[in-house]
């Protein structure tokens, strides 16, 4: 019996692990990649230029700063979205801009990975970075990289299809 129920756990488990598409070890290279080519460009790290925060919502945050470029992963081309999202409640424009990485929460962010990527899900590799560039996880430990469930279940409500909710410009 004990066994039996052990076995069952097992299972379960796996097909958690599963149905959780997502945060394996190629979705966590991946992200890396991203970050590395973010950090080139100066979109992401120490010398991250800094453009003018507005005020947010749940869940990412009080002041949010979100930016529009795209990037070249493996040598595919895709819109690349970055939303640095800083804390806590309460900050101001000017406490962010006058020490922006003192007040950086994570920064999260859409890439339009290529065409079969994922169908469902407009294609988007999504992650959820801390401010040093390593991955955030979800409670269950698990680094938010790739077809991160949570990201998608929430802008799938986003207007246009596109599970961007900022804007329906064609972003490819
Ligand atoms: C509960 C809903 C919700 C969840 C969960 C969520 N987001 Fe968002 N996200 C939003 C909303 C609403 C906006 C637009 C408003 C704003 O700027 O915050 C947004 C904006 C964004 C943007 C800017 C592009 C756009 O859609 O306009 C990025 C990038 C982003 N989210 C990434 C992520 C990532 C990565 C995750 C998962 C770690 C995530 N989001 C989880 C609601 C959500």
């Amino acid at each position: 019996m004990k066994l039996i129920l052990i076995g069952g756990a097992l299972t379960l488990a796996a097909t958690i692990a599963l149905a959780q598409d997502f945060g394996g070890q190629e979705d966590q290279d991946y992200a890396a990649q991203l970050w590395q080519a973010m950090q080139e460009r100066n979109l992401a790290g120490d010398d991250a230029v800094q453009a003018f925060p507005y005020e947010g919502t749940d869940p990412h945050g009080m002041m949010l700063e979100t930016s529009y470029t795209d990037a070249t992963i493996d040598g595919h081309t895709g819109a690349l979205v970055i939303k640095r999202n800083y804390g806590p409640e309460g900050v101001t424009v000017d406490q962010v801009l006058g020490s922006p990485g003192d007040h950086l929460g994570a920064v999260t962010i859409m890439f339009r990975r290529g065409e079969d990527y994922a169908p469902d899900s407009g294609n988007w590799f999504w992650a959820k970075y801390l401010p040093d560039g390593s991955l955030d996880q979800t409670p269950d430990g698990m680094p938010i990289a790739g077809k991160a469930q949570g990201c998608i279940d929430c802008h799938a409500s986003a207007e246009g299809e596109d599970f961007l909710f900022t804007t329906n410009a064609d972003l490819r």
